[in-house]
């Protein structure tokens, strides 16, 4: 029979170390206001497999927490998931654990360009890849997603104009896209393969919502679109977002061109950061051979949370605008209709409305006026998000 995992379950994490509430206070919040409901980082509120958390718990009663390297089930556990999820053959040598998916954006960029070469995202997107871009002295180019009535597109013309204008030597893919929730279909992987191709520019697919995708949607890694691609792409993924696993800080780079990969595992080992946490190997492990089940019902109800909350909003916040995504357990709102400056707002909806959000502004100048809400968490903090959110709104009439 299977086991049922209970996702209503509520999970204290406010007196806890966690970042989505403990970091309040550099969003605005006051210093110590429990109040404020967090819908921001990208982790869930729901508890673990305990599959997951078993295996955790292994490196303690042996006792010793020491230096862990990736074993053959490492390997064989990660290889037989994505086979099963993407039908993607991938080849154990291509694969190198980096203790973070940023960390390996990061390596990334910096072991394939020099400093002022020019990096392309296409923005909105995910903060730290801005970050990794700017901090390293590299240049970014953004390429501005078009937004149509339902969802969101690439602008392929910009995307190669500007390409050309500034010699890009890397770009970075958010597949599936966060925060728009873009699942890109094969047609558009193949265009935006065609045009890295063409101009001599190395992919890197950043892939950890690729396991969270909803219903009527498949991904496609870009790797696998064609030997070329496969040979130009460093795709990196992990466990994080599927198993809410994010605190191991355990990913993978998936990288078949031999020179590129060698160049990766040099930098690391510049960096010193090719060791593996004991929990981390076990955790992965865990997650990636017990942790299906768990998964899937999770996806279930993250989908009926999306559905709750948009028909929610839709009825009761008409002057919130949201599409449904494609992929991932975030929707990107957009309170535009709102006469008011993003700060100011950002600060009402977090000090008056107690609510914190992710503020869109941190995603490119594009996304002013839009927020994040993270609805990985039990229906009942969901119902309680959205009366807030509702309430703050509506005052301002
Ligand atoms: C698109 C994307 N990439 C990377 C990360 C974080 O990856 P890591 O914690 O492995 O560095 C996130 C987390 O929200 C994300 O949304």
């Amino acid at each position: 029979m299977k086991k049922c995992y209970d996702f209503d379950q509520y999970v204290d994490r406010k007196h806890s170390h966690a970042e989505k509430w403990n970091n309040m206070v550099s969003a605005g919040a006051k210093e110590n206001d429990y109040s404020i409901l967090s819908m921001s980082i990208a982790d869930m509120e729901f508890r673990c497999a305990d599959e997951i958390l078993n295996a955790l718990e292994e490196p303690i009663k042996n006792g010793v927490i020491g230096y862990d390297c990736p074993s053959e089930e490492f390997f064989s556990s990660f290889i037989k998931w994505q086979k099963e999820k993407n039908g993607w053959d991938i080849k154990k040598e291509w694969i190198v654990p980096v203790p973070g998916v940023v960390p390996g954006i990061a390596n990334t960029v910096l072991t394939n360009t020099e400093k002022n070469d020019a990096v392309i995202i296409n923005s909105p997107v995910y903060p730290p890849f801005f970050d990794v871009i700017n901090m390293n002295s590299r240049t970014l180019v953004e390429n501005v997603l078009i937004e149509r009535e339902k969802d969101y597109i690439i602008d392929f013309d910009d995307f190669e104009k500007k390409i050309k204008e500034n010699n890009v030597k890397v770009a970075i893919l958010c597949s599936p896209h966060n925060p728009v929730g873009r699942v890109w279909t094969k047609d558009e992987l193949e265009r935006y393969g065609k045009i890295c191709l063409d101009n001599n520019v190395l992919i890197i697919s950043d892939e950890i919502h690729s396991d969270l995708i909803l219903k009527g949607y498949t991904h496609t890694p870009i790797a696998t679109i064609s030997e070329k691609l496969l040979q130009n792409t460093v795709t990196l993924t992990a466990p994080s977002k599927t198993f809410n696993i994010a605190g191991l800080a355990q990913s993978v780079a998936i990288i078949p061109n031999k020179q590129i990969r060698e160049r990766f595992i040099n930098g690391l080992i510049g960096h010193g950061i090719c060791h593996m946490a004991s929990f981390a190997v076990v955790g992965f492990i865990a997650a990636y051979t017990y942790g299906k089940e768990w998964f899937e019902q999770c996806m279930k109800y993250i989908e009926s949370n999306i559905d709750f909350a948009i028909d929610f909003i839709e009825k009761e916040i008409p002057k919130v605008k949201v599409k449904r995504p494609q992929a991932t357990f975030l929707l990107w709102l957009d309170l535009s209709s709102i006469d008011m400056e993003h700060e100011q707002l950002d600060q009402y909806l977090i000090n008056e409305g107690k609510l914190l959000l992710n503020s869109g502004i941190t995603y490119g100048n594009s996304a002013d006026k839009f927020f994040r809400m993270n609805i990985a968490c039990n229906r009942e903090m969901l119902t309680d998000a959205l009366n807030r959110l509702k309430n703050a709104i509506d005052k301002l009439n």
